[in-house]
């Protein structure tokens, strides 16, 4: 393409060259500037900051952190007063906000108890007054448990182990109580990886007695599950492939282990789905157009979210 004439070939090989020797100049001399600016704009940050909050008892924090938020550059007329201000207040040398200063807390100690009837993983267990329930879980990867197992915090003893439902999942469950019922929603049905089942039930926890509920619209592994104002509500965990997040919340009537209803009522989705989220019912929220009730979602495998999903007045329970 290019005739490779003695001429032709020097000429552009030298203005590249010297672009490029250009480029890396202006480059050297914009980092330099920028490493003077920062070290002379930190030199004044830290010679002015630390707000009143900050704790004297706490670590390495960069001191020039708070100035972004609480006090605006100003002159150096203050900046001796400040210096000696902030000595004063890092004489150990940490300096952290309060908010992350250590609470003394008591001494508090681990004691051994009665170890477990049989070894568990992802099972799942509430506790309804002086009872844990402990339910189904793996006992190695090839063995699922199909039962629960009690323990007595008063005599600190477990037993009254009883059966669950063939049909209930064994890992991966859904599951709240309303201090005598515990709903049990979904989850993981056998060993290994194997995949979710969309049945649900009811324990009576004084009667030992299973009921079904209807089965979810579709199944689930481990979904964000809470009772509030007498419905039960189900949202997120994975989907049937396991890795999907679900964003599908839906709900059911329900009042003393019955179940008002005859099929799930969409709700809607949350914005972030996944597996393992803890669902809390935090209290109302009042905004100009209205006081609002709402679920926080937060937690869950492999991300830190915090969700809140409100519901207005005129919502329907
Ligand atoms: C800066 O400090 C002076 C006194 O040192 C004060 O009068 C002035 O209001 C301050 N300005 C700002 C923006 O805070
Ligand atoms: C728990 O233990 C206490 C003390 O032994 C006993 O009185 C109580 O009946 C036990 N509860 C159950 C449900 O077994």
């Amino acid at each position: 393409m290019v005739r490779l004439t003695g001429k032709q070939q020097h000429t552009p090989g030298t203005i590249r060259f010297l672009l490029i020797c250009i480029g890396i100049g202006l480059l050297l001399i914009g980092l330099i500037a920028d490493i003077f600016w920062a070290s002379s704009s930190r030199f004044k940050l830290s010679s002015l900051s630390i707000s009143n909050n900050w704790s004297p008892h706490s670590s390495d924090f960069p001191a020039t952190f708070p100035l972004m938020f609480n006090e605006p550059l100003n002159s150096s007329a203050n900046q001796k007063p400040k210096e000696k201000h902030v000595k004063e207040k890092s004489k150990d040398g940490r300096v952290l906000s309060a908010t992350f200063a250590d609470l003394p807390a008591p001494q508090l100690k681990w004691e051994k108890m009665a170890p477990a009837p049989v070894p568990r993983l992802d099972g799942a267990a509430i506790q309804i007054k002086n009872l844990l329930f402990v339910f189904a879980g793996y006992g190695t990867i090839d063995h699922v448990h199909s039962h629960v197992d009690i323990y007595n915090f008063t005599d600190n003893t477990w037993g009254g182990r009883f059966d669950m439902p063939k049909e209930m999942a064994h890992s991966h469950l859904g599951m709240v109580t309303d201090g005598r019922y515990i709903y049990i929603v979904t989850g993981q049905y056998g060993p290994q990886c194997r995949g979710p089942t969309a049945h649900t039930f009811v324990l009576d926890t004084e009667t030992k007695k299973w009921s079904d509920m209807p089965p979810l619209p579709v199944p689930r592994y481990a979904p964000a599950t809470q009772l509030w104002r007498g419905r039960l509500h189900v949202m997120g965990g994975s989907k049937e492939n396991r890795h999907t997040p679900g964003l599908e919340h839906w709900s059911l009537a329900v009042k003393d282990g019955k179940v008002l209803e005859t099929e799930w009522r969409n709700e809607i989705p949350i914005p972030r789905g996944g597996p393992h989220r803890l669902l809390v019912i935090q209290c109302d929220y009042v905004s100009p157009t209205g006081i609002f009730k709402c679920f926080l979602v937060c937690g869950g495998s492999f991300a830190y979210t915090l969700m809140r999903i409100c519901f207005g007045n005129n919502y329907q329970t």
